[in-house]
């Protein structure tokens, strides 16, 4: 079996990982039990770009548990617990291709290893593996059935390869679905976030100006969970909806440049380009913490704020560097840019993950029983899988909600009553 994790040697400690992260993963596991008996997606061959996590393991087991052969790698750089990487090769025979650091050459050597594979049925966490593939390989195209796309930023990319003509395989938005976004990206990252921040710096939230950029569902939850622990929250937005909706939450909103002057933590959560620059960094105060939770680290303007550093000093504690500027004033930049949340801490947590991956995993065995009929577009995650996991999730939850009466559905549906 060919992989390329950090050290084997690590594999003790990632096991225990899984196995505590499969403890508050109740919906996946009960899947993964059935995946077992019925064997749905026997004969897959499947290759996974995802943040290599406890969480991801426990998903791999369960595509693994279905009938698929299953190959992973990276989605990110800085993502990977390397002891979990270990222990998916070691104790759970599945190929892995992740190390926690790898520079740029080697994320892609390890997605040319995931691409080796000759996947049937892809899995991406930003898309790309699949534009990999469409780019450089034609001859999988015909053979992939489906491709599930985990995050916004992936679903962003996949629509403007459907819109430019060039998707050749079906995708499915699994980002999209109710039972990922609404939990996932906003008490998963809410938390996550806050987690990453604190784990990198020390930092107190309480009584900080704590400078937000977007207020998609990602920035709602982080901002929901910075306000709860006492900070004063500042939203900077493009859309004049999701401004008013910061607003009338309680929070803070003006623009970057005017924010840039009294925040004392940044964080970005927009997943677009440059959305920290170099004009803004010049504005910020003196020990201004500034970190991104978006998917790509492009929204902190990088290059720019290395031009008009007078002095950098990398690394002066785990995921903090500090740029010194011609103004005197330091910038402390967490983990380069990359996501926070995965960098300095683990992502998000395993109760939440278990919606998203089961549904990821529903999702997969719905590509395999509808192989040849889905078209090469973007669609949506089907009702029932939804149905399904929310169900499932609830009742691992221990709670109970009503049910329409007959009485009620034909309310519902009829439009004669009125006053
Ligand atoms: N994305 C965010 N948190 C994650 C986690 N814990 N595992 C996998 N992907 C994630």
């Amino acid at each position: 079996m060919k992989y390329d994790v950090k050290d084997l040697k690590l594999a003790g400690v990632g096991r225990k990982r899984i196995e505590w992260a499969d403890n508050d993963m109740p919906v996946l596991a009960k899947i993964r039990k059935d995946f077992a008996k019925r064997k749905p997606l026997r004969g897959m061959k499947m290759s996974a770009c995802l943040h290599i996590t406890a969480e991801t393991a426990n998903l791999a087991r369960t595509l693994k548990a279905g009938g698929a052969d299953v190959v992973l790698c990276a989605s990110n750089p800085l993502s990977t617990q390397d002891d979990v990487a270990s222990s998916l090769v070691r104790d759970y025979k599945i190929p892995v291709f992740a190390i926690k650091g790898e520079n740029n050459r080697v994320y892609y050597e390890h997605i040319k290893a995931a691409v080796a594979h000759k996947p049937n049925i892809t899995m991406d966490d930003g898309a790309d593996l699949v534009s990999t593939i469409i780019l450089k390989h034609r001859e999988l195209h015909e053979r992939i059935l489906g491709s599930m796309e985990e995050t916004t930023t992936g679903v962003i990319r996949l629509k403007a390869m459907e819109k430019d003509g060039v998707l050749r395989f079906p995708i499915i938005a699994v980002n999209d679905a109710a039972t990922k976004h609404l939990f996932d990206n906003r008490y998963g990252t809410g938390q996550s976030t806050v987690d990453g921040i604190i784990r990198a710096t020390d930092v107190l939230i309480a009584g900080k100006n704590v400078v937000i950029a977007g207020y998609g569902w990602c920035g709602k939850g982080f901002a929901m969970r910075a306000k709860g622990m006492g900070a004063n929250v500042i939203v900077t937005e493009v859309d004049p909806i999701k401004a008013i909706e910061a607003a009338m939450d309680g929070m803070r909103v003006m623009s970057m440049k005017e924010a840039a002057a009294i925040g004392d933590v940044f964080c970005t959560l927009t997943g677009d380009i440059n959305v920290i620059n170099a004009e803004h960094f010049r504005r910020m105060k003196d020990g201004a913490i500034v970190a991104n939770s978006g998917h790509f680290n492009v929204e902190i303007d990088i290059p720019g704020l290395k031009k008009i550093a007078a002095k950098i000093r990398k690394n002066i504690r785990n995921y903090v560097d500090e740029y010194t500027l011609k103004n005197g004033r330091r910038i402390f930049l967490l983990a380069d840019g990359r996501l926070i949340n995965l960098s300095a801490a683990e992502g998000h947590p395993a109760s939440v993950m278990d919606m998203s991956f089961a549904t990821q995993a529903l999702t997969t065995e719905f590509c395999v029983k509808n192989r040849g009929k889905l078209e090469a577009k973007v669609y949506d995650v089907p009702k029932f899988v939804e149905d399904r996991v929310s169900t499932m999730k609830l009742a691992s939850m221990g709670i109970k909600i009503d049910k329409l009466t007959p009485r009620q559905k034909k309310y519902l549906s009829s439009w004669k009553e009125g006053t």
